[in-house]
């Protein structure tokens, strides 16, 4: 969920709603506004912000304090009922709230129990009320109310509460859920993240967790739940507004494909040196001995991220001669893992925010590993919990599926790698010089794949209706294979698996007819030949081969009904030109079935539930 609120002398609503729609890609289940100004007023609606706006047309909206929340859900079906903000049961009070209370339905049984009924299915009305009875009970103030509810308080959360009984303050919370606070000339702007608040003001305080904000126009105060003051600490934001608009593209997802060539460029500036074969990187420079001597990389990771995580695995492992596994964090979070002393832990996350990674090397922090992280949002809470790490500085990334982040993840692992591979002695001298200068290519090489875009759309209208796909690929291009059929997945809703090429007869070929395309992820690396007899099983059983290969390949082509070529790398730095033939194919066959790509149904971009 995505969560705004404002205070000062401004009009509130139009800050708040276009904030709310800069946060979309946080859920897009409900919206709605809730507005102090002679009385308390709450507007919400099921579906997109836009429609919240429409709705509104006409009504008096002025108000210089007020709050607003796009959903996505957890508790409850979307509907207007459900949709955010709620009231409490007197009617002074509402609150938004992003993230989930685990122990909601106890405080509800304790409060049916005294009499309260509840307008909607959410654990946020719950919290609501729970905290209007202790203020009632306890005849305190709304702030008092809010710290002593929060120790009773079971899972993560952002909560934002307006008091229609004291006009002048926000009152805001945090435990697991992000909440930047920008500050402003007598005047306070809250959100999710910092893309609403950028056009404001460039200063701004990341709340902690356990942390209360008391809000007012010209006052920030922060406590602990001990209700100490604590010192807010201002950062200043380095990004621009632009980054955050599509900039004469038709969608984000689009944008953020074609910037690629220059956010890979972005994460290599400064830190690869080609000529001298140097990488400078000061967070994994300060534990380098402790990665080199570690027994066991274990790399936590969700979606994308996590396709990031298995290329890594491969060039960790050649490069480096660790042991590496990469695990689902909402898996590994709950299992029971065996963390010895000495293990390592590489967290990979976009958004820094995702709650079952952020939970999970919490875990692997307090059993004593060292957790790297490999973030996209600076500041984020995985990237202030990690020892250290690599930002992999791809800037924001609007579009729900992830494309950018994800090859410069694959950028940020892979000079890791070459780092400590170098630095222990299993990579040698020559290969790592070849492996700079492979790696240096790659943005110009990125640039040359994207020229297909006309070839690919074509591609994409011609199996526009398919009902299921497959993606096939082997060694580093496995995971791309699993990227392209989350891709598909996605943004077209076909239905598609990944598989490893060679292991897709044993299951997977039963699928195989004349209606089923089957991507290849074929390029030339030390796996090819095998790749290219898989081919021949496919095409035996007339399944539609759709090859991504080099310039020259006879061999695939012949092979294949349609082919991508992409232009020659080695084999470790492959995947992220690989992946690119993979998020084209989606976008383009989702804007031909005509759906919202920047906005796949059901889906968020900010995971901040488990
Ligand atoms: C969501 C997004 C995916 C993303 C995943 C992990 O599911 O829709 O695009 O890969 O979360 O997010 P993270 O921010 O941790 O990389």
């Amino acid at each position: 969920c995505g969560i705004v609120a404002y205070i000062g002398p401004r009009e509130a609503y139009p800050i708040i709603l276009k904030g709310l729609k800069r946060l979309e890609y946080r859920g897009y289940d409900s919206a709605g506004v809730a507005l102090l100004n002679s009385g308390l007023k709450v507007y919400k609606k099921k579906g997109r912000v836009s429609e919240l706006e429409e709705s509104l047309q006409g009504v008096d909206l002025h108000a210089h304090i007020g709050i607003g929340h796009t959903r996505w859900a957890t508790h409850g079906e979307p509907n207007d009922r459900n949709a955010h903000p709620h009231t409490s049961a007197s009617g002074n009070l509402a609150m938004i709230h992003n993230g989930i209370i685990e122990n909601y339905a106890q405080l509800k049984k304790e409060l049916t129990k005294k009499g309260y009924t509840f307008k909607s299915d959410t654990d946020t009305e719950v919290l609501l009320n729970f905290i209007e009875d202790i203020q009632t009970n306890n005849n305190c103030s709304l702030e008092e109310a809010v710290r002593i509810a929060l120790k009773r308080v079971v899972g993560a959360y952002v909560i934002v509460l307006i008091n229609k009984n004291d006009p002048d303050t926000l009152i805001a919370a945090r435990k697991g859920s992000p909440l930047v606070i920008g500050i402003g000339k007598n005047e306070h702007f809250l959100a999710s993240d910092a893309s609403p608040i950028i056009e404001y003001t460039k200063e701004v305080v990341y709340v902690n967790d356990y942390e209360i904000a008391i809000i007012k126009q010209d006052e920030l105060i922060l406590k602990n739940l001990g209700n100490e003051r604590q010192t807010p600490f201002i950062t200043k934001l380095d990004m621009e507004l632009a980054a955050i608009e599509k900039g004469g593209y038709d969608h984000f997802m689009l944008k953020e494909i074609f910037e690629q060539p220059q956010t890979i460029y972005d994460c290599l500036r400064g830190r690869l040196d080609a000529q001298a074969g140097t990488i400078t990187m000061s967070g994994i420079q300060k534990y380098a001995e402790q990665i080199s001597n570690a027994n066991r990389i274990i790399i936590v990771a969700c979606g994308t991220s996590w396709h990031a995580g298995l290329v890594a695995e491969y060039i960790f492992e050649e490069l480096c001669r660790i042991n590496v596994e990469v695990e689902y964090a909402s898996e590994f979070r709950y299992r029971n893992p065996v963390i010895n002393k000495g293990d390592v832990i590489i967290a990979i996350s976009q958004s820094g925010e995702t709650a079952d990674t952020l939970v999970a090397i919490e875990n692997a922090k307090a059993k004593g590993a060292l957790i790297l992280g490999v973030v996209n949002v600076v500041g984020s809470s995985i990237a202030r919990i990690s020892d250290a790490g690599a930002y992999t500085h791809a800037g924001p990334e609007i579009g729900v599926a992830s494309t950018k982040a994800f090859t410069a993840q694959l950028a940020v692992l892979t000079m890791i790698a070459l780092k400590i591979g170098y630095e222990k002695g299993t990579l040698d001298h020559d290969r790592y010089m070849q492996l700079l200068q492979e790696l240096d290519a790659i943005p110009d090489k990125v640039t040359e794949v994207l020229r297909s875009k006309d070839n690919i759309q074509a591609i994409a209208e011609k199996y526009k209706d398919a009902k299921d796909a497959l993606y096939l690929g082997r060694g580093y291009n496995f995971p791309v294979a699993l990227e392209g059929a989350l891709k598909l997945k996605e943004i077209s809703y076909i239905h598609a698996e990944g598989y490893p090429a060679a292991e897709m007869k044993h299951g997977p070929i039963a699928l195989v007819d004349e209606d089923l395309p089957v991507v290849f992820v074929a390029t030339k690396d030390s796996y090819h030949e095998k790749v290219v007899s898989n081919m021949q099983e496919i095409k035996a059983r007339k399944g539609k081969i759709i090859a991504v290969i080099n310039e020259g390949d006879e061999q695939s082509s012949a092979l294949a009904q349609d082919i991508i070529t992409i232009p020659q790398a080695d084999e470790i730095v492959a995947p992220m030109l690989s992946a690119i033939p993979m998020q084209l194919l989606a976008y383009y066959i989702g804007i031909a079935k005509g759906y919202d790509v920047d906005k796949p149904r059901n889906l968020a971009k900010s995971v901040t539930v488990e």
